[in-house]
């Protein structure tokens, strides 16, 4: 726990309830102590209109369980799962119509930055990017049909970090709702809701499940009338997880403590280690001291996980050298699972966006983001090093 010195105190009874919360065994019949995979796709009605369930992708007990223990991790009162952390997203954007104006982070993974331009901009939402590291930037383009505020913090790829309480401030003040991006910390490290935003979204896919292997995302709130519009659409759209990935969540949550505690200290160790690399330019990571929103990122969070970026010495060619020099490291896109990836966002992940944002942004052909795992901190160390050493 030393690392979180200094940090938000992680809230006490955490671990617990990410245990115990919505899987007692005393809900089912057999009183198993794993909750039960309910992978039938309809329901018996007891009687007409009477009924538990009544059909799959209206309801499913496995996603009930889910859905429970998100909400009591992050002290809400409701959570909605998706088939996708995109499909989170697209259910928000759902909320709106033609003629509302969003404010967006500038910085952001390129699925969302695409589902915002090429899906919600046809739906005849108007949209503003700004940088909002300035508040100012956030006030300025506030506009009477502004309806929501949508930031990633710390942000994909650059790892900015954005003050969520003084961006909920202006949501409330401009009858906006403000909706935080919590995937790359999760709410063992970050809590939008208490710091004052109305949504917490997710994609599951990442360290919330951890694994790697399975696809979903969720929507965290307080907001009655949200959750309502939410799991209207949830059905409607049918953009649903299934009941296997929703109980593989759901044992994933049971070790989220454990996992981002160790995702913690290793990557500050691999980031320690690259900050004194002569072939690294810089490293990003909000853990370190060097990063500009150091102090920020203690007032408002418990932690980091293990993501973050560097710009190594050279361009496409060294960066290409790296990916195909690292042995451990995996080059892959995606981030949050028990094993360490590497990836150039330029190419891979944020290729959806457009060149001049790209270079408006600083993503550059030798920037490099890294998801580090859970194994030995020493062997990552000895990876990257004989892979800059190889450029
Ligand atoms: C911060 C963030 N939000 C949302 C998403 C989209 O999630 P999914 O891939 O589960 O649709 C991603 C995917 O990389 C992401 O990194």
């Amino acid at each position: 726990m030393a690392e979180n010195t200094g940090y938000l105190p992680i809230p006490k009874g955490f671990t617990t309830k990410a245990i115990h919360s919505s899987t007692d065994p005393d809900r089912w019949d057999s009183m198993c102590i794993v909750p039960p995979l309910v992978l039938s796709a309809t329901f018996k009605h007891v009687k007409l209109g009477e009924y538990k369930y009544e059909y799959g992708r209206a309801g499913n007990p496995s996603r009930d369980v889910l859905e429970g223990s998100l909400s009591a991790i992050e002290n809400a009162k409701y959570a909605v799962t998706f088939a996708s952390g995109l499909g989170a997203l697209t259910a928000i954007i759902n909320c709106y119509t033609q003629g509302d104006h969003f404010v967006v982070g500038d910085d952001m993974y390129g699925g969302n930055y695409r589902l915002f331009e090429k899906v919600a901009k046809n739906l005849g939402v108007e949209i503003t990017m700004v940088d909002a590291t300035l508040i100012d930037n956030v006030k300025n383009a506030i506009k009477p049909n502004t309806k929501l505020i949508f930031i990633e913090t710390p942000t994909n790829p650059l790892l900015k970090v954005f003050d969520i309480k003084a961006i909920a401030e202006i949501a409330k003040n401009n009858n906006a709702l403000f909706c935080v991006d919590n995937t790359f910390l999760t709410p063992y490290f970050q809590r939008p809701l208490e710091l004052g935003a109305d949504l917490s979204s997710y994609s599951l896919t990442k360290y919330m499940n951890g694994h790697t292997d399975v696809i979903m995302g969720a929507v965290v709130t307080n907001n009655k009338e949200m959750h309502d519009k939410l799991r209207f659409l949830q059905n409607a759209m049918g953009i649903v997880p299934g009941p296997f990935d929703c109980s593989l969540v759901t044992r994933s949550l049971k070790t989220l403590s454990l996992r981002m505690q160790r995702h913690m200290s290793n990557s500050l160790a691999v980031a320690k280690f690259l900050e004194s690399h002569p072939k690294v330019l810089k490293v990003l990571h909000p853990g370190l001291e060097s990063h500009p929103n150091h102090a920020l990122t203690k007032q408002q969070t418990s932690g980091h996980s293990g993501i973050m970026s560097m710009y190594i010495d050279g361009g496409r060619k060294e960066s290409e050298n790296f990916l195909k020099a690292i042995k451990l490291f995996i080059m892959a896109e995606s981030l949050g699972g028990y094993e360490s990836l590497a990836e150039i966002p330029s190419i891979m992940t944020h290729a959806s966006l457009p060149a001049e944002l790209l270079k408006e942004l600083n993503i550059t052909d030798n920037m490099i983001r890294l998801s580090v795992g859970l194994e030995d901190p020493e062997d990552l160390i000895n990876d990257l090093d004989q892979a800059l050493n190889a450029m």
